[in-house]
């Protein structure tokens, strides 16, 4: 009696299996717009992402899903995404409670993590910006950029093992990143914009600020020795910036 519509439903789902790219694989890079600075139990969180298919089309008619996790509790929930156009969406994320959250993209193709967040206690006030973290304190800049790798989808390309999560892996369409090191001026430049230096490069655009870039190559150079370096905070953003005067 109950056979004829489970069978109809396995075909639909078959078919829709075969037509819809989105669940026929495939894959793609979703890049948050920037790190959350300060996350608050029961206060809306608002944030902006890209998605792109391959790394490299954007992609406009999903329906995106940011899952999220309490360590703790196990507790959870997911909150769509809305469309607003150019590949871009935005999320309304409400942390119910204060502790350690795993949260991910469920965009397109495989679920992509997000760096861990830490979430504060419900009423608590944020930090004042010049009592934040110490902006050039290279510990901090190491640990902000191993966040960025994983936000800005790097991850997905890339293998790090500082970056590692369970139930999931990098696709590995890009060299493995673990013992990587480079000339700070080079990947200042590579990671604003590669095609600029490789024009064929597969390696997309992510819209990175000067900030961000420098995060990011104290990550990738990071050596036990970390105080030993010097930090000019800015100093890609001023490079970049110089660049394009020169023309
Ligand atoms: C869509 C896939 C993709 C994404 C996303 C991506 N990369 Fe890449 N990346 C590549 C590929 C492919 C290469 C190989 C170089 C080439 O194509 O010329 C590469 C090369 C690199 C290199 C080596 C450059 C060199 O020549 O020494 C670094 C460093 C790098 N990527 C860092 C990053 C970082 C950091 C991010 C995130 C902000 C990132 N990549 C995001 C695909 C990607």
């Amino acid at each position: 009696m109950f056979r004829k519509p489970l069978i109809l439903a396995l075909l639909v789902t078959g078919l829709l299996l075969m037509i819809s790219p989105v669940l026929a694989g495939g894959w793609s890079v979703a890049t948050l717009d920037s790190l959350p600075a300060c996350v608050v139990a029961e206060e809306p969180l608002e944030i902006g992402f890209m998605v792109r298919q391959h790394g490299v089309h954007i992609l406009d008619e999903l329906k995106p899903l940011i899952a999220a996790d309490h360590d703790e509790s196990g507790e959870q929930f997911r909150v769509e995404a809305v469309a607003d156009g150019d590949g871009h969406y935005t999320a309304e994320l409400v942390f119910p409670v204060e502790g350690q959250w795993d949260w991910r993209f469920q965009a397109f193709g495989p679920d992509q993590p997000l760096p861990v967040l830490t979430v504060l206690p419900a009423g608590e006030s944020c930090p004042d910006e010049s009592e934040a973290a110490e902006e050039d304190d290279p510990a901090v800049l190491v640990e902000q950029g191993l966040a960025l790798f994983v936000a800005k989808g790097c991850v997905v390309c890339h293998q790090h093992d500082a970056a590692a999560f369970d139930a999931f892996e990098s696709i590995n369409v890009g060299p493995e990143l673990t013992d990587y090191q480079s000339e700070p001026d080079f990947l200042c430049r590579w990671l604003d914009n590669p095609t600029a230096l490789a024009a064929k490069t597969m390696m997309p655009d992510l819209g990175l600020s000067g900030t961000e870039i420098e995060s990011l190559i104290m990550f990738l150079n990071a050596t036990e020795d970390m105080e030993a370096e010097t930090v000019t905070p800015g100093w890609c953003g001023d490079l970049l910036a110089s660049a394009v005067t020169d023309h």
